[in-house]
């Protein structure tokens, strides 16, 4: 990853960025100043070029012989956290084959801080398992971020470090090919980044275990790969907390259809359907980085749907934790079927103050919401509230979408609690009906992301690059992180 420097001196910078406002395309005011000789023909430069200072747009300004060489214009809107965020990302791209880059951020508020340093980290991420080209490798390695004061930019600083961290373990973890990245890999994944922190722990159910305690939908899902399903739990307890949350993240290793097959196109990107696994999981270890007193049980349900003799089938009823009882009608309905499991397990054995759980869990989200909103649902308009506001300052989007009460008779079975898979269309929200009905009394402490959608890019566009974008983390983080400080209430429990 990048490193990023806090310093008040300019010294010998090669490439310096000056931040121009969206007002007035001119640029921001800076400190600790910077020679005359710098800023007044960067200045006329702006004028003559008609710079919008739209947020993330860069414009270079060549100095040939001097020091600085170069100097790049960049738009930072309303110079508030997003227009920085859109910043960094701009700077990472323009500055990828120079060494060593000086941001100038002027007498910013620390979120203006944190939104650059995200942009830069997360605009840099690569994803590349075969040797990189050497001439298209980036070459920047250190930013310096100039400010009068540095002490008091060190919070925002380690905050947007842990949380690009989180996030690029999230998007590895999302783009890791499926044929090394079974259930079991995954599990060991966790345990590994676990181990180096003395307040989280881990425990794993394999299948075995699973069958014992009556996990049932984990086992049918599983039930046709040769590497069976987990459960895994990962656990932070940091003294002090007065809270407990309970996160939960859909995680298909890969997602064929199972017998109820996809066609070519819509199975070619099936590995990231752990999405939801891989941003609770690096939220948590990143609520652990920063040390929120808030204590946090993530649980991550694996499976790999294929097909074999030992697949779950059209028909199949299963029976989750807890004894509730679906029949399936679509095997390729699998997420929801080991999010139950999962939510009854949390609900019944754990119960926490709040649960959320984040799944790529249907096509129909982005037919409703397009490719950059997860879709929200939750039976707590507070908590519903709590999560929009998280993702919103953290740059994320989503839209909350209803529980029609009357789509839930579609869920009606002749022979069990409920079908996986209905035939009425709304497909995103017959899903969240399906999981509530796995929460029972907990359902106005519940909230269901629905990620699908913007869980991968299909373009490099500002901070997110092409392929897995870690949805989720930067929420829940924000999130948690607001939850700890006691800003926000809990929403009530009845
Ligand atoms: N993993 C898919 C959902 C998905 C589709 C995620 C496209 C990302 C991109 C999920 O398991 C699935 O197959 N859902 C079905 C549900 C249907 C069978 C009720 C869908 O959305 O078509
Ligand atoms: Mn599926
Ligand atoms: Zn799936």
């Amino acid at each position: 990853m990048l490193r990023i420097r806090l310093s008040p001196t300019l010294g010998s910078s090669t490439v310096l960025a000056l931040p121009v406002e969206g007002d007035t395309g001119g640029l921001l005011p800076i400190e600790p100043e910077l020679p005359a000789g710098l800023t007044e023909p960067a200045g006329r430069f702006l004028d003559d070029i008609e710079h919008t200072g739209a947020a993330g747009t860069v414009q270079a300004l060549p100095r040939p012989g001097a020091t600085p060489r170069r100097l790049l214009l960049v738009g930072v809107g309303d110079g508030d956290e997003a227009g920085w965020r859109a910043a960094g990302a701009g700077l990472s791209r323009v500055a990828q084959k120079d060494e060593r880059l000086t941001v100038a951020l002027g007498p910013a508020d620390p979120g203006a801080l944190r939104g650059l340093v995200e942009g830069l980290l997360l605009a840099s991420y690569r994803f590349r398992m075969g040797a990189d080209d050497p001439d298209s490798a980036p070459k920047l390695r250190e930013v310096k971020v100039l400010v009068s004061d540095p002490d008091r930019y060190a919070e925002g600083l380690a905050a947007a470090q842990v949380t690009a961290e989180a996030t690029y373990l999230a998007r590895d973890l999302t783009n890791w090919p499926s044929q090394e990245k079974t259930p079991a890999w995954f599990a060991n994944r966790v345990t590994r980044a676990a181990a180096r922190q003395p307040a989280l722990s881990v425990s794993v159910l394999g299948p075995a275990s699973l069958h014992d305690e009556g996990f049932g939908g984990i086992l049918a899902v599983g039930g046709g790969s040769d590497r069976g399903p987990r459960l895994v739990e990962l656990a932070y307890r940091p003294r002090g907390a007065k809270r407990h949350v309970v996160l939960i993240g859909k995680g298909i290793t890969f997602d064929s259809g199972g017998i109820c097959i996809k066609p070519r196109d819509g199975m070619k990107l099936m590995r990231k359907d752990m999405g939801g696994a891989a941003a609770v999981i690096a939220a948590t270890l990143g609520a652990a980085g920063l040390g929120l007193p808030i204590r946090v049980t993530t649980l991550a349900p694996l499976a790999e749907n294929m097909i074999s003799g030992n697949a779950y089938r059209p028909g199949d009823v299963v029976r989750h934790y807890g004894g509730k009882t679906s029949e399936i009608t679509d095997t390729d309905a699998e997420g929801r079927v080991v999010l139950a499991d999962a939510l009854a397990y949390a609900t019944r054995r754990l119960k926490p103050d709040l649960i959320v759980d984040l799944a790529t869990l249907t096509g129909a989200n982005a037919v409703a919401l397009g490719k950059r909103t997860a879709a929200l649902y939750s039976g707590s308009d507070e908590l519903a509230e709590q999560l929009a506001q998280a993702a919103t300052a953290a740059g994320e989007r989503v839209w909350r979408m209803p529980l029609v009460d009357d789509y839930v008779e579609a869920l009606d079975s002749e022979v069990a609690d409920f079908v996986n898979s209905t035939e009425i269309g709304a497909g995103s929200v017959v899903a969240a009906l399906y999981l509530r009905e796995f929460v029972g009394a907990a359902r106005d402490r519940w909230a269901h992301l629905d990620m699908s959608a913007p869980s991968w890019s299909d373009s490099t566009d500002a901070e997110l690059v092409k392929g897995a974008t870690g949805w989720g983390v930067r929420t829940l983080l924000r999130w948690l992180a607001d939850l700890s400080t006691e800003h926000v209430r809990p929403p009530a429990i009845r």
